[in-house]
C-alpha cells in the first residue's frame, strides 16, 4: 500500500530553483513515470520522496502521513540510484543483502531473496564479485537487486536502465514491467527517455523546467498533447512543425504555407479556430500521419500533397522519407520499397484530423 500526495513543492539549491510548485497524486499501485529533459527536476523530485534532499516548502504525503520530517530509513521507500551507488568493499550478494540485513531479516530468508532477486536479473554468477569487477550494465542490475529484495510499499528509480546497451534494456523494461504487475507495489520511474516512459507508464508526469507540463495516460498525452513542447517531446522520429498562416479555405479553413500551398482543415478544427483567421500558427503532424497516397477518393480530413523526396532513412519495417515543405523539411512515414531513390516523386496523404495548431505566442496548441 502507498499512496503518494504532493502538494506546492518547491526545491532550491541556493538559486536553482529547482522544484516549482509540483501538485501530484499518485494512486496505490501505479506505475508512475517522471519524464522531461535533463535538468528539469526529475532526480531532485525522486530523492525528496525518499526523504534525502530537504524541500523548501510544500508537503509530501505517503498513505496520508505527511512525511516531511521522516528520516529516508522510516519511510519504508526502496530506491535505485542513477549512479547506483553500490558498497565498492562488498560483493554483489552482500550489497544486495545490506538492506536486508540492516533490517535483521533471518539468514535463510536473505539468502533465498538474494538467490530470487539474482535469477530475475540474471546476475546469479555475478554474486561474489566486487561492484568494480561488473560492466556498467551488470552494476545496475545489482543496484535494482538491492531494491527489489526488500518489502518496500513505494520504489522509487531514477533512470536504473541509462547504461545498458540497447537490447539488455529492451529486456530489463519488460523485467521492470512484469515486476510492477508481479509486486502490485507503487512504482515512481524516472527517465530522459520517452519510449521508456511511454512503453513502463501506467500514467506520464512530463517535467519542464521544475514544472508539470502535462500528466495523464501515455497515449493521452501523445495524442492530445496540450503544448508544442508535449508533442515535440513525445514520440520518435519527433513531430514535424512548420509554420502557417490560417486563412479561409472555402467551406473550410487552411493552413497556408511560404510557398502558398494550402493545406485544408477539417470540419472541427475549423469551427474551432474560425476566429483565428489570420494568425500566425505552427502546424504539427507525426511522420506516421503522412503516409502514401491510396488510389481513389480521400478519407474525410485529409489531404494530398505530391512531393519530391530528397532523403531517405530505411530502418527496415519502414522507411522514414524527407521532404521539402515550404522550404522546410517534413519526415513521412513510408513502407519499405516506396521510394527507392532520393529525386523520386510521390504522391502523399497527410491525416488532418490527427494534426495539431499551436500558437506560437504561447506554444499551446489550440
Ligand atoms: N546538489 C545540487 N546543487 C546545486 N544544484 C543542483 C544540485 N542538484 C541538482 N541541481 C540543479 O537542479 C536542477 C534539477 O536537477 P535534477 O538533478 O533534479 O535534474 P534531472 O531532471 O534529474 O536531470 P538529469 O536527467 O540530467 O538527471 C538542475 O538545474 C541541476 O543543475
Ligand atoms: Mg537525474
Amino acid at each position: 500500500m502507498a499512496h503518494i500526495r504532493i502538494s506546492s513543492l518547491h526545491k532550491y539549491y541556493d538559486s536553482v530553483h529547482a522544484v516549482r510548485g509540483i501538485d501530484l497524486d499518485i494512486r496505490d499501485g501505479e506505475f508512475t513515470v517522471l519524464v522531461g529533459p535533463s535538468g528539469c527536476g526529475k532526480s531532485t523530485m525522486l530523492r525528496a520522496i525518499a526523504g534525502l534532499e530537504n524541500i523548501d516548502s510544500g508537503t509530501i504525503e505517503i498513505d496520508d502521513e505527511v512525511v516531511n520530517n521522516l528520516a529516508p530509513g522510516d519511510r519504508d521507500v526502496a530506491m535505485v540510484f542513477q549512479n547506483y551507488a553500490l558498497y565498492p568493499y562488498m560483493n554483489v550478494f552482500d550489497n544486495i543483502a545490506f538492506g536486508l540485513r540492516a533490517r535483521k531479516f533471518p539468514a535463510r530468508e536473505i539468502t533465498a531473496r538474494v538467490q530470487a532477486a539474482a535469477e530475475t536479473l540474471d546476475i546469479v554468477e555475478l554474486l561474489k564479485r566486487l561492484p568494480r569487477q561488473l560492466s556498467g550494465g551488470q552494476r545496475q542490475r545489482v543496484a535494482i537487486g538491492r531494491a527489489i529484495v526488500r518489502d518496500a510499499r513505494l520504489f522509487l528509480f531514477d533512470e536504473p536502465l541509462s547504461n545498458l546497451d540497447a537490447q539488455l534494456r529492451e529486456g530489463m523494461r519488460v523485467e521492470i514491467k512484469q515486476l510492477h504487475q508481479r509486486l502490485g507495489k507503487t512504482m515512481i520511474y524516472v527517465t530522459h527517455d520517452q519510449i521508456e516512459a511511454m512503453t513502463l507508464a501506467d500514467r506520464i508526469v512530463l517535467l519542464k523546467d521544475g514544472s508539470i507540463e502535462q500528466e495523464g495516460a501515455p497515449l493521452d498525452l501523445f495524442e492530445r498533447p496540450v503544448s508544442r513542447f508535449v508533442a515535440g517531446f513525445l514520440g520518435s522520429p519527433s513531430m514535424n512543425f512548420l509554420p502557417a498562416k490560417l486563412v479561409e479555405n472555402g467551406t473550410y479553413l487552411g493552413l497556408r504555407f511560404a510557398d502558398d500551398v494550402t493545406l485544408a482543415l477539417p470540419a472541427a478544427a475549423s469551427q474551432r479556430l474560425a476566429s483565428r483567421v489570420g494568425q500566425d500558427v505552427t502546424f504539427g503532424v507525426r511522420t506516421e500521419h503522412i503516409t502514401p497516397a491510396r488510389d481513389g477518393e480521400l478519407d474525410d480530413g485529409f489531404v494530398d500533397l505530391l512531393v519530391t523526396i530528397d532523403l531517405t532513412q530505411p530502418t527496415g519495417s519502414r522507411t522514414y522519407a524527407s521532404f521539402k515543405l515550404a522550404g522546410v523539411a517534413v519526415q513521412a512515414e513510408l513502407r519499405a520499397h516506396d521510394v527507392e531513390q532520393p529525386g523520386e516523386q510521390i504522391k502523399l496523404q497527410i491525416d488532418m484530423n490527427r494534426a495539431i495548431v499551436i500558437d506560437p505566442s504561447t506554444e499551446l496548441v489550440i
